[in-house]
């Protein structure tokens, strides 16, 4: 096969854990990863591991053993660009906010900035292949983009949505349940498709790499993410009525999931989904149903989302009222920030929302994540709460150490399912909490048993 050089452009989430796996497993190809944010390549090649712009478990290690053999982080996105047979796109694509599908579509502006950077700047052949996770149909409108260049260079667009979830991202690389490569039914399609197959060859058998027409690909990844938060919202549906009618839904989880047709995988319970993906990718399912005109599949879709807002805003709701209708001037503290453990992501993460509504009812509020910054919490405060009014307490910190976080609180609300949380003294934290001190485990995470009979009162979800 012919592929010696590769460049990815965004050095994300995606991009970076991604081509890190390909060049440990691929020594003799080159592979550089560029992106417009100087900070973030900084970071990549900063020779402190610990200092990497994205935290995965078995990352550092990996980066540290290719980086400057064959795996290099740049800025130079056109020269990387010329100097590829075959080119990543793993840019963002935010849902939008502005315009036509404001607040649904996905906001396709990067990928077209890519795709017209890459008729501009090469001048041979090249595999063009979307990683980012993108809209049905938009490889046409890149190789619409790609092939009026005039300048006679050959490109063949495929689609390799990647389907690793933060946290175990490096696992998932390594050994994905399968990859998915998706191209064009001419001779010079299969060839790409069988270039890209050939790549992950290396390392994944080849019954796992599964090849599929380019909309198929793209509309799997959309319905893989759906299915997955589709199936958090339905445990957390009925999380409430287990609530209601003393029914456990950890034991209800269990139940079901020994049914071999259900699975008992992503049936855990919480106080909410959350990720850069599940959301814009849902949203982006509804808005291509409506587009086509297909009102009750949107809806049916939608629907995941509208119980997913529901589940994060009753775990707020259920902290005020069980304080007795009140938590102002009160300190709550938060246990995880992030969306999920393993994983310094912020993005979308349920504890955001529901620390928003605490403060609207003026709480005070504490945060230990054994991963995010206080820097990043505020950023991520600051957006939601762009429209309240002053009447919203500001009152957040962000706290070294989970003991200080929770001395003096009335309560403590657990948003991360971290470990640790597990290991820690919780008669300390006991000892130092107002009385009576209130747990409300978003994760049910934590030893129920143990917690009362030190004197907490526990509130699980869906329990
Ligand atoms: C992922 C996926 O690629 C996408 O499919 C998914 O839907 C959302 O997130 P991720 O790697 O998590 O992307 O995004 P992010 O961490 O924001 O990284 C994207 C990078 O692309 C950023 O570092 C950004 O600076 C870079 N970028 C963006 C460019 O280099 N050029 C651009 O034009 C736009
Ligand atoms: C997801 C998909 O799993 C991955 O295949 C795709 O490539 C990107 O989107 P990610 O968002 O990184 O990955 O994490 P995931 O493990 O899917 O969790 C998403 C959210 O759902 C998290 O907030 C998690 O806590 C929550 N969740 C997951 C539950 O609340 N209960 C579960 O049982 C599983």
């Amino acid at each position: 096969m012919n592929i010696k050089k590769i460049c990815c452009i965004g050095a994300g989430y995606v991009g970076g854990p991604t081509m890190a796996v390909i060049a440990q497993k691929c020594p003799s190809i080159q592979v550089t990863v560029v992106d417009l944010n100087e900070a973030r390549i900084a970071a990549w090649n900063d020779t402190d591991l610990n200092k990497l712009p994205i935290y995965e478990p078995g990352l550092a290690e990996i980066v540290g053993e290719v980086r400057n053999r064959n795996l290099f982080f740049s800025t130079e996105v056109e020269k990387a660009i010329e100097e590829a047979d075959m080119i990543f796109i793993s840019v963002n694509t935010p849902t939008k906010t502005y315009g036509l599908g404001k607040g649904m579509a996905a906001d396709l502006k990067y990928i077209e900035l890519c795709a017209r950077t890459i008729a501009r700047v090469a001048k041979t052949d090249k595999i063009v292949i979307e990683k980012s996770t993108l809209p049905v149909r938009t490889a046409a409108a890149i190789k619409s983009i790609l092939d009026h260049t005039g300048n006679g260079v050959q490109f063949q667009i495929l689609s390799n949505p990647e389907f690793l979830a933060e946290g175990t991202a490096v696992k998932d690389l390594l050994a994905p349940d399968r990859v998915l490569i998706g191209g064009d039914d001419s001779i010079e399609g299969q060839i790409a498709i069988a270039e890209l197959a050939f790549i992950y060859s290396n390392w994944v058998p080849q019954e796992r790499i599964l090849t599929t027409n380019v909309w198929s690909s793209e509309l799997s990844k959309l319905t893989a993410n759906a299915f997955l938060a589709q199936r958090v919202s339905s445990i957390n549906a009925m999380s409430e009525l287990c609530e209601k009618t003393g029914a456990d839904v950890n034991e209800v989880a269990s139940a079901i999931g020994m049914d071999s047709r259900i699975g008992h995988k992503f049936l855990k319970a919480s106080v909410g989904f959350g990720g850069s993906c599940f959301q814009k990718d849902i949203m982006n399912l509804v808005y291509i149903a409506q587009s086509y005109g297909l009102q009750e599949v949107a809806d049916y879709w939608e629907q995941v989302i509208i119980m997913n807002d529901h589940q994060k805003r009753r775990f707020g709701r259920n902290i005020v009222k069980t304080l007795y209708n009140t938590v102002a001037d009160k300190k709550i503290a938060f246990l995880g920030w992030a969306f999920k453990k393993d994983t310094n992501d912020t993005r979308e993460s349920a504890a955001i929302y529901v620390a928003a509504d605490l403060l609207c009812e003026q709480a005070n509020i504490a945060v230990f994540d054994p991963k995010v910054t206080e820097m990043q919490m505020k950023s991520d405060l600051d957006l939601v709460l762009a429209g309240c009014d002053e009447t919203c307490s500001r009152d957040v910190s962000m706290q070294e150490d989970a003991y200080n976080t929770c001395k003096d609180a009335h309560a403590i609300a657990v948003l991360t399912e971290w470990d640790e949380f597990k290991t820690y003294d919780w008669q300390r934290i006991y000892d130092n909490m107002m009385k009576p001190a209130f747990i409300f485990d978003g994760r049910n995470v934590l030893d129920r048993k143990e917690l009362e009979t030190i004197g907490f009162i526990y509130k699980g979800i869906g329990s």
